[in-house]
């Protein structure tokens, strides 16, 4: 039986590491639902779409197609790469309030859903365990402490050759962290059948290790 793996946590927590080598591990897909906001967001800003017009809000999650590459997972939004220009600033910045509209979550919702639906996937994001696959047959959820998560972002926006201080990267992920958990529509929980994985005092062998073996004790018949 295909299984479903649900990886929630705050931002910059590992979840999509952990869920990328656990999918290559295991030969499942790989979804990573941060980045379909992220798509959003940027179509947003591209567009000047407010925030707090509904219409202008319904009319571009009409016009927006939200696709991955497949092997790469690269994002695609209406057929263009965007993969690196999701993952900068500007969009970091402005994702949270977008992700916390319900007429963007009740458009991208169904969608994770329906890449979901046949099984043998891990999803990673922040109501996957809770709103998009409740009855997940492996719940994960991530933390490490606020320093190591800052250390991690910087080291990934410099990888990336973007330019960003200490400072400015805490905050965004402390905002971040602070909307995500606090909006009304499926805000950032713990699913109380989740399992904590807490990576502050793991290397990154030893996390997807812990990852892999509560992968293997999911019951075969679940
Ligand atoms: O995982 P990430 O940093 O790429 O996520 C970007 C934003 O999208 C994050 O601020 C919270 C939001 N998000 C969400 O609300 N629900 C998800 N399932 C995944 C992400």
């Amino acid at each position: 039986m295909p299984h479903t793996i649900a990886i929630d946590g705050y931002s910059a927590c590992g979840k999509s590491t952990l869920a990328k080598a656990m999918a290559r591990q295991l030969g499942y897909r790989y979804i990573d639902t941060g980045a379909m906001y992220r798509m959003v967001t940027l179509y947003f800003q591209r567009n000047d779409i407010d925030i707090s017009d509904e219409g202008a809000i319904a009319g571009a999650m009409e016009r927006i197609k939200i696709d991955f590459v497949p092997g790469s997972n690269d994002a695609l939004l209406n057929g263009e790469n965007v993969e690196d220009e999701i993952r900068g600033l500007a969009v970091s910045n402005f994702v949270s309030p977008v992700a916390a509209l319900s007429a963007v979550r009740s458009a991208i919702v169904p969608q994770q859903r329906r890449m979901g639906e046949e099984g043998s996937v891990v999803m990673d994001g922040r109501d996957i365990g809770t709103v998009v696959f409740p009855n997940a047959d492996l719940k994960i959820f991530v933390t490490a402490d606020m320093d190591v998560r800052t250390d991690r972002r910087l080291a990934e926006l410099e990888a990336a050759g973007q330019m960003a201080d200490r400072q400015s990267v805490a905050d965004n992920l402390r905002e971040r962290d602070y909307i995500d958990s606090n909006r009304a529509d499926s805000p950032l929980r713990q699913a109380e059948d989740a399992v904590v994985l807490d990576n502050s005092n793991l290397n990154l062998e030893q996390f997807i290790a812990r990852g892999m073996e509560l992968a293997r004790a999911i019951p075969k018949q679940s």
